[in-house]
């Protein structure tokens, strides 16, 4: 990992990833680009507007920059997907072809995001293994597992070394999620600390995992420097650093903003996603096969977020 491309740089993860890639590898080694230029995601190094569904747009970006690896997280979620499931379908399995082909033909290593919307309501929801029965019941979901199979494809048939890890909900500040069915977990930071009260769109006890952006940025980048001979789930890992409900993100964050209000107003749509989606995952496969260990727990997370949110 020398030279890197990140495609859907200016969304959340890509916010986080590209100067913590830049710190690491060096600023003029990792070209940003994204659909369009929001202006953050060129700070600190090169930037290029490409649209990812385009093949031919990502192979000459991929070739004048000469990238050997590309990490691809330009896609649609899960709750605006539902809205739009043929956009939803074409984005995220259009760029998801182009980068791979290219990534073929120009000899890349290939990051792609996978997701808990892997699972549905067939699966178990505790300790959901890392291999079990798989039928999504969204559109994202079925992208992303559409994309985990393309990738190990892609890695048997032609050598690619491609990697994925199924994350859990991300809370972090800075750029916010692009319509998911986790983004409560980072909104309610965001009215807590402006209005000392947050009206929830999922019911009080639905549970889920989550992770701190920190520790997933380090996910991301280690999964990609580990020894590939001990990659056996490499498309895609499943990893969680805690279970969360609303009600004990709320108590948790009431106990650290004194007065923080949460009322409930149940979006139908988003709480269906939400109890298709495991309750807790095993993500063992990640410790054992590349050493995966969470550094933020609840309290650390939420203390951090609203230093970060109130200076
Ligand atoms: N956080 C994503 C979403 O809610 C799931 O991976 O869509």
């Amino acid at each position: 990992m020398k030279r890197i491309l990140v495609t859907g740089a200016g969304g959340q993860i890509g916010s986080w990833l590209v100067p913590r890639l830049r710190e690491l590898y060096g600023s003029s080694k990792v070209l940003a680009t994204d659909v369009r230029h929001s202006g953050a995601e060129s700070e600190g190094g090169p930037f290029q507007v490409v649209d990812a569904t385009n093949a031919k747009a990502v192979g000459q970006a991929v070739m004048r920059h000469r990238a050997d690896t590309i990490f691809h997280l330009a896609a649609i979620l899960s709750a605006v997907g539902e809205r739009d499931p043929r956009l939803a379908w074409h984005i995220n399995m259009a760029s998801l072809e182009s980068v791979l082909e290219v990534a073929r033909q120009q000899n890349c290593a290939v990051f792609v995001p996978s997701s808990i919307g892997v699972f549905g309501s067939s699966s178990p929801k505790e300790m959901t293994p890392q291999e079990t029965v798989m039928r999504p019941e969204t559109m994202y979901g079925v992208t992303k597992l559409a994309g985990e199979l393309l990738c190990d494809y892609y890695h048997r048939r032609y050598g690619v070394d491609t990697r994925g890890l199924r994350f859990p909900g991300l809370v972090s500040y800075g750029i916010a999620p692009g319509g998911g069915t986790t983004d409560w977990a980072v909104d309610i930071f965001h009215k807590a600390v402006r209005e000392g009260r947050y009206t929830c769109f999922l019911g009080a006890d639905t549970r889920m995992d989550f992770m701190y952006m920190p520790d997933a940025i380090r996910a991301t980048i280690e999964v990609m420097e580990a020894d590939p001979t001990r990659l056996v789930h490499r498309n895609a890992y499943n990893l969680t650093a805690m279970e969360l409900t609303p009600a004990t993100l709320a108590a948790e964050i009431e106990s650290r903003v004194p007065g923080f209000v949460m009322s409930y107003e149940i979006d139908p749509v988003r709480q269906a996603i939400a109890d298709s989606w495991p309750d807790h995952v095993d993500d063992r496969s990640a410790r054992e096969e590349w050493g995966w260990a969470p550094s933020f727990d609840l309290a650390a997370m939420t203390v951090d977020m609203l230093e970060h949110l109130s200076g």
